[in-house]
């Protein structure tokens, strides 16, 4: 029997029912497969600022460190939005990417057959499905560079910065040529080479990576490109390359098109096998604590999670399963509700799952 320790950081608004949810169908996987799974609930974001007066206390990073793998919910709210930068919820996050090095994040957008009608764009151009992978560096480029206060031009300003290593771009391109050849071999790599110093160091050093990796097609686009491509034809892609801040914008985009921005997974890999794996929606607290949260992104989390950090793909393929058995069987949380289904709530549809896994 293999023996797993998660920690769990379930966070603020719908970040604990939806985790709730993906413990209890972790535990089914457990059963069936024969596996122990220990979970330690520890607090980072707005529950943590209440109770510690600090977005991300020390005890939660040790005990993250100190597991085989993270499992976060979502953080923040509107009840923090006045609590000063450098402590609000949303630093928590970058807190815990940061301090587990966690600098490649992959971010599926998958389109379920059962809900392409949720899909905003024209059924002809997402014809067949959708299957993008977003590898986005996460502990770089503006998010972390250089910031502050000083005075401009025009008076007193505030400025961020983005800036890039080679070291730090080889790395990321390197998981992403790997993502690439395990899926259709095919790279794109975004950037905005033609305003950005940080953007040409980066396409210099994917082309260079490249040689390494003759059987991937890689091509550049600049991210306005990406952006307006994304929409035009989705299908184009298979997996993007890009930096923290593009890829936040782009992996919302294509979230949205596959029409199920509640049930996206996501994954943040360092160079070991510990990662932190969330839902890529955020703490949606205009719904928390009313059983309607769809719990199928952290559901899909926690396959990720088998998959890559315990390397249980059997156990990863059989909650995949399970999800698309019951979205095929009719069953709607509210917010992908359509005439004719079932509708269900949060702690049923984690339930719908479970059982499905069981069968
Ligand atoms: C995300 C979120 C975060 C980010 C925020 C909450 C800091 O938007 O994970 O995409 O920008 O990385
Ligand atoms: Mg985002």
């Amino acid at each position: 029997m293999a023996e797993f320790n998660i920690a769990v950081v379930a966070g603020d608004g719908i970040g604990p029912e939806v985790t709730g949810e993906a413990v209890k169908v972790l535990e089914k996987i457990g059963e069936k497969f024969n596996h122990k799974f220990n979970f330690t609930y520890v607090k980072a974001g707005g529950c943590a600022i209440d109770e510690f007066g600090k977005c991300l206390p020390e005890e939660t990073l040790e005990v993250c460190k100190k597991s085989d793998s993270v499992m976060l919910g979502a953080v923040g709210g509107p009840k923090w939005d006045n609590v000063e930068g450098a402590n609000r919820p949303e630093k928590a996050l970058l807190g815990l990417r940061e301090g587990l090095g966690l600098f490649t994040n992959l971010r599926p957008a998958t389109m379920h057959k059962a809900l392409a009608d949720a899909c905003p764009l024209k059924p002809e151009i997402v014809e067949g499905g959708l299957d993008i992978m977003i590898v986005r560096e996460l502990t770089g480029g503006i998010y972390f560079g250089d910031r502050g206060y000083r005075q401009g031009k025009y008076g007193e300003e505030a400025y961020d910065t983005e800036a890039y290593s080679e070291t730090e771009v080889k790395r990321i391109a390197k998981n992403a040529f790997e993502v690439a050849m395990q899926r259709n071999k095919n790279l794109v790599s975004v950037d905005k080479a033609n305003v950005l110093e940080s953007s040409r160091l980066w396409r210099k050093t994917v082309d260079e990576m490249s040689k390494d990796y003759p059987e991937v097609k890689v091509s550049h686009m600049y991210v306005d490109n990406a952006a307006m491509q994304l929409v035009r034809n989705p299908k184009q892609f298979d997996v993007i390359v890009t930096s923290n801040m593009f890829g936040d914008i782009l992996s919302d985009e294509a979230s949205m098109i596959t029409g199920s921005i509640g049930l996206l997974p996501s994954a943040s890999m360092g160079a070991g096998t510990l990662g932190m794996y969330e839902p890529i929606h955020g703490s949606a607290p205009d719904i928390a604590g009313q059983n309607k949260a769809n719990p199928i992104a952290a559901i899909l989390s926690a396959a990720m999670m088998l998959k890559y950090s315990f390397k249980l793909d059997k156990e990863a393929e059989a909650i995949e399963n399970a999800v698309t058995e019951v979205l095929e069987a009719g069953y709607r949380t509210p917010d992908i509700m359509s005439e004719g289904m079932k509708a269900v709530g949060t702690i049923e549809m984690g339930e719908v799952i479970a059982n499905a896994i069981m069968k």
